[in-house]
């Protein structure tokens, strides 16, 4: 499939940072700033931001994201939140195993499988991060790192379910350091990322998937990094924090 054919998404993962009530001053700077984007805007915030981000994005083009759940339904899980929760108050989306939660939160392929299946079957469309840390590019086994995140973490994932699924492709040395992945870097993990997909479903099933770049992508280098034929569209930190910043990006991938 022609990238042109698969959706771009740009997707702000505010992390923890933005209070109900800086989030709608937030989301109302930025509305009028992508109201005519050609690609898919979404923000991903705060548990305690959902409610208000989902209301003053009534009348917008932007979509709503969660920064995690649970994968039970309900239950004796203190602190945990579940898909119905999330469904309920009008969330779309829901990031899942970034690797942030990865490194300080104890989560596994393991648990990443089990909750992108939950998002699943709730109806939410999980952005499964995927990305190596520096010593493992360094000992060149970016490859092997991916492709096992990819396999464990969309177990039993259906062909059908799949057309659900985003995937960021976030290499943890470039996450918050300012150091970006090259384009040509980006490209190539991304390209990995697809036909490891079409090894696992087939060629057509991976053609359609939207994948992702983030780490370090601003106004200054989405141009290049978007223009490369497997990368989809971006998850941005620090810059989705900045109305103006997240804007430019949007209209990059609007091209
Ligand atoms: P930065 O854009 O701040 O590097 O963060 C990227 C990221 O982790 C998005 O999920």
């Amino acid at each position: 499939m022609d990238k042109a054919k698969r959706t771009a998404i740009i997707a702000g993962n505010w992390k923890m940072n933005k209070t109900p009530s800086e989030a709608k001053a937030l989301l109302s700077e930025i509305a009028p700033l992508v109201k005519d984007a050609d690609c898919e805007v979404i923000a991903c915030v705060p548990y305690v931001d959902l409610a208000v981000a989902v209301e003053a994005t009534k009348e917008t083009n932007i979509k709503i994201g969660a920064e995690n759940c649970h994968w039970a339904e309900s239950g004796a899980f203190t602190g945990e939140i579940s898909t119905g929760m999330l469904k309920e108050v009008g969330v779309e989306y829901v990031v899942l195993g970034h690797s942030e939660r990865r490194q300080y939160f104890g989560e596994t392929d393991e648990t990443v499988n089990k909750r992108t299946k939950a998002a699943l079957a709730a109806g939410l469309k999980p952005i499964v991060c995927v990305g190596e840390l520096l010593w493992e590019r360094e000992c060149d086994i970016t490859e092997e790192v991916i492709a096992r995140q990819i396999k464990l973490d969309l177990y039993d994932v259906s062909e059908e379910d799949l057309k659900n699924v985003v995937i960021a492709y976030e290499p943890v040395w470039a996450i918050g350091t300012g150091k970006t992945a090259t384009a040509d870097q980006a490209e190539e993990v991304c390209a990995f990322i697809r036909a490891t997909l079409a090894k696992l479903y087939n060629q057509a099933a991976a053609d359609g998937v939207t994948i992702q770049y983030g780490g370090s992508m601003n106004d200054g280098n989405a141009d290049e990094l978007l223009s490369k034929t497997n990368v989809d569209g971006g998850l941005i930190g620090g810059a989705s924090l900045v109305a103006e910043k997240f804007a430019a990006i949007v209209k990059a991938a609007s091209k």
